[in-house]
């Protein structure tokens, strides 16, 4: 086993809150435990890519200043999904695959990295745990992503502040809906994965829940609107995860065919156009659910994902991914993770239970 000196951090892919308290944990746990040397890697790999070079040696003392309880990323991030389109020389173009490779070998040697820290999606996971494969260096990967939906664990870091920032704006919603009779949808994040508009929807009190795991009917969300009013209640909340597909089956994007957003219109315009008039208005959160400060548990999450990466290096380990199951962090395969693939809600499961034990439309049930 080689003796572990020196360890790079990067984050990569969409940011999140938690990722500067992982940093933090990272670089507390190797510098005072093992006495080892953290380099923080700015802009995911494209900090070793680019010449010059872009990191900082990250020390203790630079968490004084309170980075960790700040949103965002200290080392910036890079979610193209194009592993070769890099910024090089002050350009942005697109590079080789063996260049890029090249250039991630010869930037580790430089910095004389012996192990990679990857705060990340599975999708960042499996890229740069290729090239650390291939250059001879550990590499351990920390999961990331409001989506909640990484592969083969429970809690990725920056879920539970996301839903906190969701649960807020419904609150906030709730008390103008009131006041106007309306119907409130609004629309979360969420690709493929429905757990963000799940656990809002419990938590803010909402009518309706539509998640890409369980198909809808319309109509299922009119007939749940109409019981509301008839129960006396002047206004509805609607929570929609973007990835849904929208009535008429087909995705909604805002950008480019990529980006998802604005399926809560259609739906909003349908639904006002009903003979019940309902009054309705839509509002798309967006990236406001990936910014602020992250909460005590995203802090606890981010801590103790970042420790315990740093003692399975230093335990020899390396393609590995921490995940948290049934109370407990443990390591796993990245190849078994990436063959896992990303995690769903279970329409079965205890939360799709809960929303529908509370009434909540949450789709049609699945048999
Ligand atoms: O993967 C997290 C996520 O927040 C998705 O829910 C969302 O669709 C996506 O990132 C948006 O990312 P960006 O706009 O940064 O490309």
């Amino acid at each position: 086993m080689k003796e572990i000196k020196r360890i790079g951090v990067l984050t990569s892919g969409g940011d999140c809150s938690g990722l500067n308290a992982v940093i933090r944990a990272v670089v507390l746990r190797a510098v005072q435990t093992y006495h080892w040397e953290v380099f923080g890697i700015y802009n995911s790999t494209n900090g070793l890519i680019s010449r010059p070079m872009q990191y900082k040696q990250l020390t203790v003392s630079d968490f004084d200043f309170p980075f960790a309880r700040l949103g965002g990323t200290m080392l910036g991030t890079n979610n193209s999904g194009n592993p070769n389109l890099q910024m090089t020389d002050g350009v942005l173009s697109e590079i080789s695959s063996e260049e890029v490779l090249e250039r991630f070998k010869k930037g580790v040697e430089e910095l004389q990295l012996d192990a990679l820290v990857v705060i990340g999606g599975d999708g960042s996971m499996a890229i740069i745990g290729n090239y650390c494969a291939k250059t001879g260096i550990s590499m351990i990967g920390i999961p990331k992503t409001i989506d909640n939906d990484a592969p083969a664990t429970e809690y990725a870091v920056g879920f539970s502040t996301a839903v906190d920032s969701v649960v807020d704006a419904m609150d906030r919603l709730t008390s103008t809906a009131r006041s106007h009779n309306r119907v409130m949808i609004v629309e979360v994040m969420g690709r493929g994965a429905g757990h963000l508009a799940l656990e809002s929807a419990i938590a803010g009190f909402s009518d309706v829940c539509l998640i890409p795991e369980i198909p809808y009917t319309y109509e299922g969300i009119v007939k749940k609107l109409r019981e509301v009013r008839k129960s006396g209640r002047n206004y509805s909340l609607v929570t929609i995860a973007e990835g849904i597909e929208a009535p008429d089956g087909k995705h909604v994007y805002a950008l480019n065919g990529k980006t998802f957003g604005g399926v809560s219109n259609i739906i909003a315009d349908k639904l006002s156009k009903e003979e019940d008039n309902f009054n309705v208005r839509v509002t798309v959160l967006g990236h406001i659910q990936r910014g602020g400060d992250p909460n005590a548990t995203d802090r606890v999450m981010a801590s103790a994902y970042g420790v315990y990466a740093v003692d399975s290096l230093a335990h020899g380990k390396t393609n590995q991914v921490v995940c948290y199951n049934q109370g407990k962090i443990e390591e796993k395969d990245l190849e078994y993770v990436l063959k896992v693939g990303n995690n769903p809600v279970d329409p079965k499961g205890c939360r799709v239970q809960a929303a529908r034990g509370l009434g909540i439309y949450v789709g049609e049930e699945i048999k």
